[in-house]
């Protein structure tokens, strides 16, 4: 048996020896300790076959034999279909097997039985990882992915889920997808890119020689792939274990925040600054009565429609309409600010907007994907903001500030109270 990667020895830690007495139970220990298991000496597709049915009861793919297992390899008639991409010699992206479904497939084996000349190496990460690191670092995300409907995984017949499912028991599941086949809400897409950053920091390569594979939990691992030259063959089984065994992984509990708030209302408070980040100005404390987040279009005429719904809504909050103007100007320099001067981010990816209100006193808050400089008000009077970063207008009216997160957004801040003293312009 040799290692699998030239940084890790994951192949060796996980490695069971197929040809020992209760290797099959050390399999099952493996799977419900870390998820993961790594193989050998699996080199024809009768002994894929063999070793999954002791291990699961196989279930049938759209693309698997009469046996239920699939050949994976470059068809050459795959290139550019959404959801083929296993089937070209193209990197696939880090993925769960059977996103769609209603239940994905718990296990999911991948043998290779001809390694490619070039690439074509494995790609693995712990979901419980990305999991932990989001808690940890970015708690809103983590909210924001754990949603009932974050995502909408198709094609047509599929299904909205969370990324983050926890179940009964409280153990935790991952369902994750990238491609053409998955539209995510415009808030878990606000997110996705703490959640890409985090998956692609914690993912570690797999070289598999021939014979070699790994089984792993479709519930806790994601598994993707480099892209490849020459001929590479693998081959997959699915299914479900025989015996029903704790799966999917237990959270890790963590306490600090990064993010702007982007839970729906009602909730009884926003979220604090941050204490490990160090901002220009402290937020203020708002205990939010009603609270509020979306998504806005990075387009320069979404700005309009930003500040119209928000006026709507604090004004149905009840909000005084002069504190409801202030706060409309607020989140419109805000977003104009975030359009010109943040990096554009995600493909698609929008500005994230927050409006809390608590006491007559409003909060808005403004993600955008970060950028070079630093937002500053040059205490001009010039009516072009755009030069200004457009925050002069926003300091002579109330406060702002603005700190930037761990992943490397911007999160800019203004506060309106009906006690707050007005500057004289
Ligand atoms: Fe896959």
């Amino acid at each position: 048996m040799s290692a699998a990667s030239p940084a890790t020895d994951l192949f060796a830690r996980h490695y069971v020896d197929l040809q020992l007495s209760g290797a099959v139970g050390r399999v099952a220990g493996g799977l419900s300790a870390a998820g993961l298991v790594t193989v050998d000496r699996l080199t024809t597709r009768s002994r894929v076959l063999g070793f999954a049915a002791q291990v699961m009861r196989v279930v049938h793919h759209r693309d698997s034999g009469a046996d239920g297992v699939t050949a994976i390899y470059n068809t050459g008639r795959h290139d550019e279909r959404p959801g083929f991409a296993g089937l070209t010699n193209g990197e696939l992206a880090l993925h769960t097997e059977g996103a769609a479904l209603q239940s994905p497939p718990r296990l999911m084996l991948m043998v290779c039985t001809q390694p490619a000349p070039e690439g074509g190496h494995s790609l693995l990460v712990d979901g419980r990882t990305i999991h932990a690191e989001l808690e940890q670092r970015c708690p809103d995300a983590m909210a924001v992915l754990s949603g009932p409907r974050a995502g909408f995984f198709g094609p047509s017949a599929g299904i909205f889920a969370p990324v983050f499912a926890r179940h009964e028991d409280g153990r935790v599941a991952v369902r994750y997808r990238q491609n053409g086949l998955v539209r995510w809400s415009p808030l878990a897409q606000m997110h996705l890119h703490s959640f890409w950053t985090a998956a692609k920091r914690n993912q570690q390569m797999l070289t598999l020689e021939a014979g070699q594979g790994y089984l792993l939990d479709n519930h806790r691992w994601l598994h993707g792939r480099t892209a490849f030259d020459g001929a590479r063959r693998c081959y997959r089984a699915l299914g479900n274990p025989h015996e029903p065994a704790p799966s999917r992984f237990p959270p890790q509990k963590h306490g600090r925040g990064c993010g702007m708030s982007v839970v729906t209302a009602p909730r009884a408070s926003a979220p604090q600054a941050s204490q490990t980040v160090p901002a220009l100005r402290k937020r203020p404390r708002l205990r939010a009565k009603h609270l509020q987040a979306m998504g806005v279009p990075r387009q320069r005429e979404a700005v309009s429609e930003a500040r119209r719904t928000v006026r709507r809504l604090l004004l149905r909050w009840g909000v005084g309409p002069q504190e409801a103007f202030e706060a409309e100007l607020f989140a419109a320099e805000l977003l104009t600010n975030a359009y010109h001067h943040s990096r554009a981010g995600t493909p698609g990816a929008e500005i994230g907007l927050c409006i809390a209100e608590g006491g007559g006193a409003v909060l808005i808050e403004v993600e955008d994907a970060g950028g070079e400089g630093r937002p500053t008000a040059r205490g001009q009077t010039d009516e072009d903001a755009e030069h200004g970063r457009g925050l002069d207008l926003v300091e002579s009216l109330g406060r702002w500030g603005w700190r930037t997160l761990p992943d490397g957004h911007l999160s800019t801040w203004a506060y309106v109270h009906p006690a707050l003293q007005r500057p004289t312009r």
